[in-house]
């Protein structure tokens, strides 16, 4: 059962609201703690996460916030009229105390929140008729020092060791009827061989926010046997390994990556700004981005010109693939029955490179890649404009996520002046080969790659990003 429909229909906790079932509104907001990666009250989407994938956690709903009064964030949204119809405000609410528990964590010397931080956090939360004028006022006017925060009301420390010791209990749910839904979580890697070896079809699941998408439009791909890495400490790790190659496990959400690369890869951080929303990020997998194979996933690209390696692990024990030849077809990964990826390993861009990675959607916020694209260069010798090196990598213009090699290979060695850009479009046109479908047609895609291609060009000869 996903855990909105939980609190809804088995413990009548109805403050929580379901509004598109895809993790697309934010209506369904509630606030997660978990030991394992940092105790920090999140928010998620409730409509498309599992109860079951969420053992050992701590949530807080809307209709446990108020307590004999309404919190500076609810009394806020009254006074400043952020409410209509009422229908998305527990989400907005749910998010903005997130936002307060963050503040409060971090950084509590301002005494109020900004515009800018507001928006950034609400770009997961719909209002379909107040608007968010009223809804960014009413925060901005929440002084901090009255907000008291949510772990010194829901989550003490004695809760947290309780926790913790429940951690470290694998977990096993099975329906009884046959074909019915099970869950594994085991605490140990090994152990999750061991199962996958057992039943090799069962679904690896992350976040489950693609699966938990599929489960509601009752499509088949969900699944119904899963395993859950969420109870195994190691996997939750970002390291260094090898010269200038970053490890990340298959539990890192993409909130946890952007905090890690902020600094080390910006234009990585920036980038992941334009993947989903808040709530999806924190809780969905850099693995999970990878392993749903999607040709518009948006971090494959990068991963791509970042010379990444899949870790995995099976019956017959571990082996690596380039993620260059992870990807076999549409929706088609190198991967065998029983395996599971254990991490990702990629590049640190030098100081010496430049990175530039693009993503076209119909909107800005919350929205699949038409098309995106990564570029990784490096300059020949200081003086020189020639281009001594470059990796080229693209999404949604082929059935998988693609290296371009060929226009690489004739890119090498040249100064990207407007006549060696045009040639390399040719051979770009060459190399790809989009399909038709509802967010483009092959023709405008192939627009949209050779206009990143120019942009990147552009930005190369020392244009500004408009
Ligand atoms: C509202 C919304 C917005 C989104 N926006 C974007 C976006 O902007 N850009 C984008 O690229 N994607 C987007 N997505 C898709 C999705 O959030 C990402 O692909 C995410 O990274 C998936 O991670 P997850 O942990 O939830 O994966 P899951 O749903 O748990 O799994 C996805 C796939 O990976 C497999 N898998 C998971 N873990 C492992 C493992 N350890 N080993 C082997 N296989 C594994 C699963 O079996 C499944 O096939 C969006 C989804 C939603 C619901
Ligand atoms: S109901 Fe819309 S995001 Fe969950
Ligand atoms: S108040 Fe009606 S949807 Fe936001």
């Amino acid at each position: 059962m996903m855990l909105a429909d939980y609190l809804r229909l088995e413990r009548a906790l109805t403050g929580t609201k379901i509004v598109c079932a895809e993790g697309d509104c934010g209506a369904c907001s509630v606030l997660r703690a978990f030991p394992l990666s940092g105790s920090l009250f999140l928010p998620i989407n409730s409509c498309v996460i599992r109860v079951a994938q969420l053992d050992g956690s701590s949530i807080v709903t809307v209709d446990g916030l108020r307590d004999g009064k309404l919190t500076p964030i609810q009394d806020a949204i009254v006074r400043c009229h952020g409410s209509q119809c009422g229908y998305c405000t527990p989400g907005f609410v749910i998010t903005l105390t997130g936002l307060v528990e963050k503040r409060l964590r971090s950084d509590a010397s301002r005494a109020r929140l900004e515009p800018k931080e507001i928006k950034n956090a609400l770009t997961g939360n719909l209002c379909r008729c107040t608007g968010y004028q009223p809804i960014v006022e009413a925060a901005v006017s929440v002084p901090l020092s009255e907000c008291v925060s949510l772990e010194e009301r829901f989550f003490p420390k004695t809760r947290q060791t309780e926790l913790r010791k429940i951690l470290k209990t694998p977990l096993a749910l099975a329906s009884p009827e046959p074909g019915g839904f099970s869950l594994h979580a085991p605490t140990r890697l090994a152990d999750a061989a061991r199962l996958l070896a057992r039943d090799p079809d069962a679904r690896l699941i992350g976040a489950g926010t693609d699966l938990g998408v599929l489960h509601n439009k009752g499509k088949s791909g969900g699944g119904t046997r899963f395993v859950s890495l969420h109870l195994i400490p190691e996997l939750y790790r970002i390291r260094r390994s090898g010269r200038g190659r970053l490890w990340v496990g298959a539990r890192v959400t993409l909130s946890e990556l952007r905090t890690a690369l902020k600094n080390r890869i910006p234009e990585f951080a920036r980038f992941l700004d334009l993947f989903a929303s808040p709530q999806i990020k924190n809780v969905a997998t850099l693995i999970g981005n990878v392993g749903n194979a999607s040709p518009i996933a948006d971090t494959p690209p990068f991963l791509l010109v970042a010379r990444a390696t899949v870790r995995l692990l099976g019956p017959k024990g571990g082996r690596s693939v380039p993620l260059e030849e992870f990807y076999l077809g549409y929706r088609q990964t190198a991967a065998r029955r029983g395996e599971l990826i254990l991490a990702i390993e990629f590049d640190l861009p030098s100081a010496s490179e430049r990175l530039a990675l693009y993503k076209v959607s119909q909107r800005k916020d919350l929205d699949i890649s038409g098309v995106n694209a990564a570029f990784r260069v490096k300059k020949g010798a200081r003086g020189t404009q020639a281009i001594q090196e470059i990796r080229i990598a693209m999404g949604g213009v082929a059935a998988v996520p693609l290296r371009l090699r060929k226009t690489e290979s004739f890119l090498a060695g040249k100064a990207l002046d407007p006549e060696t850009a045009r040639q390399a479009l040719e051979i770009l046109q060459s190399e790809i080969n989009p399909i038709s479908d509802l967010r483009g047609s092959a023709a405008y895609r192939r627009v949209l790659a050779e206009n990143l291609f120019l942009r990147f060009a552009r930005e190369q000869s020392g244009e500004s990003r408009p």
